[in-house]
């Protein structure tokens, strides 16, 4: 048996925004990041929809970009005060990951980090609260996905909590909040979506229903995400649709290792100057998880059918997978991301000597394989490396080598 689970309602197109003055209850505490929402006016317009709800509103605002633990705890307390029966997360994926997490420390006090990070071993939540996600950014998607990610910088590792549960009510896809976006964060958000979509279709949990979300995303990122990123905000609209069918596709179908990495080596190099952006990390590692992959026959037949939607051409699935590592590489070249981690400079853009020094990486290289293949999205990856080919990958990532193993 499998399950299919999506939130009840995704309120979509320009002024969605306007359905929150429908919703019904007492409280709503609203969770949002850094200040763009405030900055365009989003943020003031939710809480005036939700007053005019008749809502009591309290807002927890500062969450910061990869949300940490601790934020996740403080904004627990604050909802144990207030008692909200509606969070309305609103922003990037940052803030509404952190609002999911707090979310089942809210309904479970007693509930540890380490409590919610066991894969789909969460109890049932709503008995005090539902939630509302509003995503302000074309990527993660998690106003749709059961999936939230919190850093413990303590051990400098991103968690994935996974669940159901944790699968908003409602989420609303409003592009004119997506507007805001600057063009790197356009870049690195497309990216992500189009690593969810790829990574879905191939995932040994893929089925009939993720299946023409992941394609459908895929296709329209395609036609959209590089006209985006250059500022023409029709496509910036159908990106923020098409980011939306990858996370419906990716929440069900589950995921693989590009993402394994990605999480892994996202705050590994923070001491070394910067993190690894997650979208970038994606963008550099998934054309070389694509050729890893691809020595299994049954993920080389769907990256074949990949190819074919995007009319890449080749007469085989081996041309065809060769096309589409190659139609990859040259999107992030269009959109400003390096290939590999070598090159990955200030802001995630190229530069000739990346933040990460060699021989950090090849003294880290071991434990961060090591976390990769224990990452929560290795299970659904087509083909299951070993520890030994898990370092080999990476470092193909590291100097932008051939994967040929
Ligand atoms: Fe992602």
């Amino acid at each position: 048996m499998a399950r299919f689970t999506l939130p009840r309602d995704i309120y979509h197109g320009k002024g969605a925004l306007e359905v929150l003055k429908t919703f019904e209850g007492k409280r709503a505490m609203i969770c949002t990041g850094g200040g763009s929402m405030k900055r365009g006016g989003f943020l003031q317009k939710v809480e005036a929809y939700l007053k005019e709800a008749g809502m009591e509103v309290e807002l927890f605002e500062g969450i910061e970009s990869d949300p940490s633990v601790e934020t996740v705890m403080k904004g627990a307390e604050v909802m144990q005060k207030f008692e909200p029966d509606w969070i309305v997360a609103i922003g990037g994926g940052s803030p509404i990951d952190a609002a999911k997490a707090m979310w089942i420390k809210y309904e479970y006090p007693e509930t540890t980090f380490e409590d919610m990070c066991k894969v789909f071993g969460l109890p049932k939540l709503r008995t005090k609260a539902k939630f509302c996600a509003i995503s302000s950014t074309s990527g993660t998607a998690t106003e749709v996905t059961a999936f939230s990610i919190i850093t413990n910088y303590e051990k400098g590792i991103k968690y994935p909590i996974a669940d159901f549960e944790i699968t908003p009510d409602v989420a609303i896809v409003d592009p004119e909040l997506a507007h805001t976006m600057p063009k790197k964060l356009v870049a690195h958000t497309g990216m992500d979506a189009m690593t969810h979509a790829v990574e879905a279709y191939v995932s040994t949990a893929n089925c009939d229903y993720t299946d023409p979300l992941a394609i459908h995303a895929i296709e329209m990122i395609m036609d959209n995400l590089v006209k985006s990123y250059n500022e023409d905000m029709e496509a910036r609209d159908a990106m923020h649709n098409a980011q939306c069918l990858a996370g419906m596709a990716f929440s069900n179908a589950l995921l693989g290792i590009v993402h394994s990495m990605a999480h892994k080596t996202g705050a590994v190099f923070a001491d070394q100057g910067a993190h690894i952006i997650h979208g970038a990390a994606n963008a550099m590692y998934l054309p070389k998880v694509v050729a890893f992959n691809a020595k299994d026959p049954v993920a080389k037949q769907r990256y074949g059918v990949i190819a074919d939607y995007m009319h890449l051409g080749g007469a085989n699935d081996d041309e065809k997978v060769d096309l589409l590592i190659k139609y990859l590489r040259k999107m992030n070249d269009d959109l400003n991301i390096p290939h590999s981690i070598n090159h990955y400079g200030a802001d995630g853009l190229p530069a000739e000597q990346g933040f990460v020094p060699e021989e950090v990486f090849l003294e880290r290289l071991h434990d961060i394989a090591a976390n990769a293949l224990l990452d929560a999205c290795t299970g659904s990856n087509p083909r299951q490396p070993s520890q030994e080919e898990m370092e080999k990958l990476l470092k193909c990532c590291y100097y932008d080598t051939e994967v040929d193993f």
